[in-house]
């Protein structure tokens, strides 16, 4: 892959030219450096800059990277010492076409790196990633994203990445997927992950959270977002997770169209260690049923409640949010949108992540620490 380690695997295949226009470009520290390779013609060669990079962003303009699986077949070994010695910590790579071969060449090399967190954006991954030799050879990541990255071996994709990372992942976000259903035999325990994000899934609901949360595997998770994330009902929730064993501390059911439970619906037992709560943008006109007895945060702000909730509706809780509620605040609500009953100030942040999820996450990718 183009990132600064792999040029070292393609040094033979680079040629230089007189490019005019650079593609990458680093700044004054030379702490971070971007490149875009969308333009005709691009200079891979122009990368070298970001070598001594501690952030590195590379966009490939869709193409296809096959072209420098030739040099993915080099012993890591003989390039360990360089790569030991770059100060790079985290990695975007994003709009390219991968070859799986390519991709485990750059985990190995990556292997030797102090590289903490790697972010995959409009990837395709096409064959199999063939399992690595006995040992963990991959990066000691703590932070992995990915975001739209499609895996030729479905469901099988996640098994098949984990392999290539040293254990100690503590953050996994995965938005826009097209696989969630995971092989969860194949799957080791994240035995340190703590934040599971899998927000800006409209497709997921409740049923693929199932296939999703494999059972045992993620012992040590105290966040679990799923911002939209086509979630119905906040019980339907707690049943997925009781089924898969998972008891975060915080869960974020922002921007998803909860609809309050039918009556009579089976109740569900909270995760004991629940203290947080997060039910805004979710449409509701009411307080569900059936939420957990105690919170110290809930978060119901933005969404259509017409009267102040009743102390028997809710939680006992140390921190409500109720803010931007049609009830309290009169004055947005005469511009309130006749057709949602949204206050107006919220229609438009929903607006802002429905439509435009990407931008959102641009904005986020600013702050990586
Ligand atoms: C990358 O370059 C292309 C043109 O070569 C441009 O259209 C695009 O906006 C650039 N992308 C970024 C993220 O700078
Ligand atoms: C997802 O990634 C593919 C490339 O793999 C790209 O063609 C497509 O436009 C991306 N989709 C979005 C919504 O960004
Ligand atoms: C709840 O989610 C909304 C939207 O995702 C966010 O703006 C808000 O900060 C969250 N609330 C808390 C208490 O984290």
């Amino acid at each position: 892959m183009v990132c600064a380690p792999c040029l070292l695997l393609l040094l033979p295949l680079l040629r230089f030219s007189a490019a005019t226009l650079e593609p990458c470009e680093v700044d004054d520290e030379n702490f971070r450096c971007v490149c875009n390779f969308t333009g005709p013609q691009p200079d891979w060669s122009s990368a070298f800059q970001c070598m001594t990079a501690v952030e590195v962003e590379i966009r490939g303009g869709g193409r296809n990277l096959e072209q420098f699986l030739k040099g993915a077949s080099a012993d890591p070994k003989q390039y360990a010492d360089i790569v030991k010695a770059l100060r790079l910590q985290r990695l975007t790579v994003g709009a390219v076409q991968v070859p799986a071969p390519l991709l485990v060449a750059l985990l190995r090399a990556l292997g030797y790196s102090r590289l903490k967190e790697l972010k995959l954006e409009d990837l395709e991954v096409t064959g199999t990633m063939q399992p690595p030799p006995l040992e963990a050879t991959g990066p000691p990541l703590s932070s992995l994203r990915l975001r739209n990255v499609s895996w030729a071996t479905g469901g099988a994709w996640l098994a098949e990445l984990q392999q290539w990372l040293k254990p100690g992942l503590k953050i996994l976000s995965i938005a826009q997927a097209h696989s969630l259903a995971f092989s969860c035999a194949q799957l080791h325990s994240f035995s340190a992950l703590h934040t599971l994000d899998l927000s800006d899934n409209p497709g997921l609901g409740e049923r693929g959270l199932i296939a999703a949360l494999c059972p045992h595997k993620f012992p040590a998770l105290r966040d679990l977002a799923l911002r939209n994330a086509g979630m119905q009902t906040p019980n339907g929730v707690c049943a997925a997770m009781a089924a898969a064993g998972v008891q975060p501390h915080s869960l974020d059911l922002s921007h998803n169209s909860l609809s309050a439970a039918a009556p009579g619906a089976p109740r569900c037992d909270w995760p004991s260690a629940l203290s947080s709560l997060n039910l805004s943008f979710a449409g509701l006109e009411q307080v569900p049923k059936g939420l957990p007895g105690k919170l110290s945060v809930l978060d119901l702000s933005c969404n259509r409640l017409n009267k102040a909730p009743r102390a028997d509706e809710l939680p006992v809780v140390s921190n409500l949010i109720l803010d931007r509620n049609p009830y309290l605040d009169p004055e947005a609500s005469k511009q309130q949108d006749q057709n949602s009953g949204v206050v107006a100030a919220c229609a438009h942040s929903a607006l802002t992540v429905g439509i435009s999820g990407t931008l959102a996450l641009l904005r986020g990718a600013g702050d990586f620490a």
